[in-house]
């Protein structure tokens, strides 16, 4: 079998690919749009979400016949989920949130361009993550297809990643209990990796036992690998990481580093993941791809 590493570089390669078709087919009137959008969304990544969604599709494959056709469509969910995440990045980074000046290795999208232009180019993407997920060449059944723009929207809007950078946001001002930051995190990163996972799972056709079981598993994983991106803040280094980091501390963001220590957020990083992992053993070695970018996700260095 292929090594995790060489297939999740395959599946960001492939994603990739299928964002450069998507943004060949558009028509671009505002050039200058377009070239931050691109900027934004092809300018590396580990395209964790990605290949969330394509480990998760290739799985459901595994139990019934869609193998043939599930990569070309959850090919194109992946991008969606790329776009989105691309976005929440692009805001994230403004000056009026965390105020990040790079992003990926490179200047982040403001720097390179303007604010406003910035604000656009996260917009834009927005709208492009579902704009690929309604065109039916995503999947040919409607009532998928309008699954996938509702599940997706529910991830991203005011109960999840959107409310979960609010909460973040008010708690740089306000003490969070632990319940109260899990549920933050769970908003804010947790919700879009649960929506990529479950969307690869459905555009692989799974059964509901394995729906149920991705679903579990990427909760966890969500939870973990925030925890990871906030310990990495705290030990990890800029250079690597290709985001400023120490971060943070300054600001007073909530994590579970400054309200439980590095140890402790370590151990429940690692609890997380077991338990997420836990979850797909019945799959056995069909769903060794997911375990191992389980793992991934906070032995992570970047
Ligand atoms: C960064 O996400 C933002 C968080 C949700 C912590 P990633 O660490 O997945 O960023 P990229 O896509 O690899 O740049
Ligand atoms: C951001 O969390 C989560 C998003 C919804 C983008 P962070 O603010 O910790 O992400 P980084 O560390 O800037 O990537
Ligand atoms: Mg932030
Ligand atoms: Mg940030
Ligand atoms: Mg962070």
């Amino acid at each position: 079998m292929t090594d995790f590493a060489t297939q999740l570089a395959t599946d960001a390669n492939q994603c990739a690919d299928m964002l450069d078709m998507v943004f060949k087919a558009q028509t671009i009137l505002a050039p200058r749009l377009g070239d931050a959008m691109r900027y934004a969304v092809l300018n590396g990544g580990k395209r964790m979400r990605a290949g969330l969604v394509l480990g998760a599709a290739r799985l459901a494959a595994t139990e019934n016949d869609a193998g043939t056709y599930v990569d070309s469509r959850a090919l194109r969910v992946a991008a969606a989920l790329e776009c989105l995440h691309a976005y929440s990045l692009i805001h994230d980074d403004l000056p009026a949130m965390d105020d990040a000046e790079t992003r990926r290795g490179k200047p982040s999208c403001h720097i390179a361009f303007d604010e406003a232009t910035a604000i656009l180019a996260g917009d834009a993407l927005q709208t492009l993550a579902f704009e690929i997920l309604a065109d039916d060449a995503t999947h040919p059944d409607p009532v998928v297809r309008v699954t996938l723009v509702a599940t997706l929207a529910r991830a991203s809007g005011l109960a999840g990643m959107a409310g979960g950078q609010m909460l973040d946001l008010q708690a740089e001002t306000r003490d969070l209990t632990l319940a109260e930051t899990e549920q933050m995190q769970m908003m804010k990163t947790g919700a879009l990796i649960v929506c990529a996972a479950t969307c690869g799972a459905l555009v692989g056709g799974a059964s509901s036992s394995l729906t149920n079981a991705v679903t579990t598993y990427a909760d966890k994983l969500g939870l973990a690998f925030q925890i990871a991106d906030d310990l990495l803040d705290y030990d990890g280094d800029s250079d690597g990481m290709g985001k400023p980091v120490g971060q943070d501390a300054i600001k007073g963001k909530a994590s579970f580093v400054t309200l439980m220590g590095l140890e402790k957020a370590k151990n429940e990083a690692n609890n997380l993941i077991d338990n997420a992992q836990m979850a797909l053993a019945p799959w056995q070695d069909a769903a060794a791809y997911l375990q191992a970018l389980a793992g991934f996700a906070v032995a992570r260095r970047s």
